[in-house]
């Protein structure tokens, strides 16, 4: 077994109150990972769940459902009657409206336990983050042990994040708030912290000297589904790049922190934020493309368009969006970053690529120009690292070479099974350890960039191109011209 990342501190009896209890987002993925670290005997103190709903709910219906989902969620062998067991652990409260009366329930329940921390998880719309956070406060069920989780949207603006953390911070201090991106919490994004950091290969050559150009695409074969209302007043710039694909971005950018330690981590990521070129009128035109999905083919299903799938006749909402980024430091001095995410596009298909250069000479001229080395990181469908090399082709027949790939492939190396995304992160709060969570000036400086292409595409009037669903989107349109952005067909195009 390799190091973990972190010494592992044991976790203190909890409480994990759960707002938006009966939602979709804690059924499918709150619950589950907390179910899955109890089985791993991971979480092994004394803990209750409080899954607090705003309407009624007949106890048997939400545990059946409850039940069911948590069923899904395993794929090993298990004894079933671990369910039953975790499902005694949670309890249902009905918490109709923001009044003192109506917490009362919830706070006897707390005092119960006082010395528990209390983790409180605002599974809700941000709308509703004030109140809840105000009457927390008010019945005195904060203490500096505990903990309030986040999560997204966290605004559709800089001012509205603003005036979301304003609520919030009237009853926690910032070492209290956890914000959940979960992208943070996949294995393959944390490899590249070790990956970056555990080995020397790499760190001599990465910079603009060395490298041509970085590629991250998150493509989705998903449309809208359910959330039409949600995802049409956020698109995809916010939906995807503002925060998971920045995310990203900061880990393969950022200098090497001093220490593995939330803080440090996080003012390394800031500073590459606060070294985003912002866009104007005349860089969104050239550097960015945003598409709409229209009918199409995905799967060689018919699938329908974006307006049919939100019931509108029009709207300007970006389903896809490809950007060139730049990040004006030291480093990275006209490195362009590829950011590319789309709905709908033909497979579920996410990676990041480092286009390093070509060599600095070539002594195979007859074989033509030489590709540069590739890092190919592979996140989804399955998780995989790749250095592409120029490798000579057997044979007497002279220097004839071709690129081979050293694969690393994690299914193949590794046979535990590979958390969610929400264990680790979950796991994370309950040990206190903020480094995979976004601090505020994190989410500001992801906010001004991000505004300076939401701005800039309103007063340019960039328009969406529309692209088939089932397609590799529009990228292309505009990025052509660039040699390396068209390259990203040799991936898209392998069987995977
Ligand atoms: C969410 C977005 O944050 O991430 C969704 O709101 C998107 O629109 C999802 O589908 C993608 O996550 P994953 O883990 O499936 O790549």
């Amino acid at each position: 077994m390799g190091q973990t990342l972190k010494t592992s501190k044991t976790i203190k009896p909890f409480n994990a109150v759960i707002f938006g209890g009966d939602g979709d987002l804690a059924l499918r993925k709150i619950y589950p990972a907390l179910f899955h670290r109890f089985v791993d005997n991971q979480i092994n103190c004394e803990f209750t769940i409080f899954a607090i709903t705003r309407s009624t709910k007949k106890h048997s219906e939400f545990y059946s459902t409850l039940g069911a989902f948590i069923e899904q969620s395993i794929d090993y062998e298990l004894d079933r009657n671990k369910i039953d067991i975790f499902l005694k652990k949670i309890e249902l409260v009905n918490i109709p409206t923001h009044s003192e009366v109506d917490y009362l329930p919830l706070k006897v329940e707390l005092e119960k336990t006082a010395t528990f921390q209390n983790i409180f998880y605002l599974s809700t719309p941000a709308d509703a983050f004030g109140d809840i956070s105000d009457m927390l406060k008010k019945c005195n069920l904060i203490n500096p042990k505990s903990k309030v989780v986040l999560e997204k949207p966290l605004g559709f603006s800089l001012a509205s994040s603003q005036a979301i953390h304003a609520k919030i911070s009237r009853s926690f201090s910032e070492n209290q708030i956890y914000r959940i991106d979960h992208y943070l919490g996949k294995e393959t994004v944390q490899n590249l912290m070790v990956l970056r950091f555990a080995n020397h290969l790499f760190e001599h050559s990465w910079s603009s000297d060395h490298i041509e150009c970085v590629q991250i695409t998150v493509a989705e074969s998903l449309g809208v589904e359910s959330r039409g209302d949600y995802y049409d007043h956020s698109g995809a710039l916010l939906d995807m790049v503002q925060n998971h694909l920045l995310q990203l971005l900061c880990l393969i950018a950022m200098e090497p922190p001093a220490k593995l330690e939330a803080d440090f981590v996080r003012n390394e990521k800031l500073k590459v934020l606060n070294s985003l070129r912002l866009m104007d009128e005349k860089s969104v035109v050239t550097d960015t493309v945003k598409g709409q999905y229209t009918r199409g083919k995905v799967f060689e299903n018919q699938v329908p368009s974006y307006l049919e799938d939100i019931g509108k006749y029009e709207s300007g909402t970006d389903t896809f969006v490809a950007i060139k980024a730049f990040i004006d430091n030291w480093r990275w001095k006209n490195t362009p970053f590829y950011l590319r995410t789309g709905k709908r596009m033909a497979k579920r298909y996410s990676e990041i690529v480092i286009h390093f250069k070509s060599v600095r000479h070539n002594l195979f001229p007859s074989q033509g120009e030489i590709p540069g080395n590739r890092l190919i990181m592979r996140l989804q469908p399955e998780e995989r690292i790749e250095l592409v090399q120029m490798t000579k082709l057997p044979g007497p027949g002279g220097y004839r070479y071709k690129p081979i790939s050293l694969k690393l492939d994690y299914m193949d190396s590794f046979h535990e099974r590979f958390p969610e995304a929400y264990e680790r992160l979950i796991i994370d709060v309950l040990r206190g350890d903020q480094t995979l969570f976004m601090r505020q000036d994190e989410l500001e400086a992801a906010w001004i960039w991000i505004e300076s292409i939401a701005d800039s595409w309103k007063k340019a009037e960039k328009k969406n191109v529309l692209y088939e669903a089932g397609s590799w989107g529009p990228g292309d349109s505009v990025m052509e011209k660039d040699h390396a952005w068209s390259k990203l067909r040799e991936n898209e195009d392998k069987e995977i």
